[in-house]
């Protein structure tokens, strides 16, 4: 087992990697990621053609997918910004609700695309698409690279999904344990 450490080199793909105290084994390899985020980006072109949307990264951990598909959205009149969800100061802090700060364009009348990791329970997502909303945008879609369906406890509207996975712990492609292993342009997940 190594220490982790980012590596296109197949045969370390191969081995586990250790991250703080917890084992992870490779899941989704980079180039079914690539794939996946083609055929979204395609579809994107398509769907949204005419329009002038505004992509809306939600970092961190949106930054690797973000910069996937924006690369590819090569069809549209489109913008890219990058906000972040931040735990409101001060003593009324519910530990659920987060704010969204760095939105520094306005979204009156705009088609909203935003950009997510990962939707889990999808409380983050219902959040944050409920402050979108209040900046009067004209239409807010929602692009996930990966969704864990059976965690889901918000119902929430995704018109684009990448990967369906299982309930496990991932980390990899900008997604983290502790602020470790976003590096990895793989996605692993963990060994229990
Ligand atoms: P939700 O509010 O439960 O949908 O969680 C969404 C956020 O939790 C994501 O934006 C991630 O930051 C984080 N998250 C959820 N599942 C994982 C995981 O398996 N690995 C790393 N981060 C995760
Ligand atoms: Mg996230």
């Amino acid at each position: 087992m190594k220490l982790i450490f980012p590596s296109t080199n197949k045969d370390s793909q191969m081995s586990n990697i250790k991250i703080l105290d917890k084992e992870f084994e490779l899941f989704i390899p980079y180039e079914k990621i690539r794939s996946v985020v083609e055929k979204m980006a395609d579809k994107m072109n398509e769907d949204l053609a005419g329009k002038n949307p505004l992509f809306l990264c939600i970092l961190n951990g949106s930054f690797m997918f973000a910069a996937e598909i924006f690369k590819r959205i090569t069809l549209l009149d489109a913008e890219i910004s990058f906000v972040k969800l931040a735990s409101y100061a001060g003593t009324q802090s519910s530990g659920e609700i987060k704010e969204l700060i760095g939105l520094n364009e306005s979204l009156e009348g705009r088609t909203i695309i935003v950009l997510e990791d990962i939707v889990d329970t999808g409380i983050t997502i219902d959040n944050t698409i409920k402050q979108i909303i209040a900046h009067n945008p004209a239409e807010v879609q929602v692009a996930t690279l990966l969704l864990k369906p059976d965690a889901l406890v918000k119902e929430v509207k995704l018109d684009y999904i990448g990967i369906e996975i299982p309930n496990d712990f991932i980390v990899g492609y900008g997604l983290d344990y502790d602020g470790r292993g976003r590096n990895l342009i793989d996605i692993f997940k963990v060994v229990e």
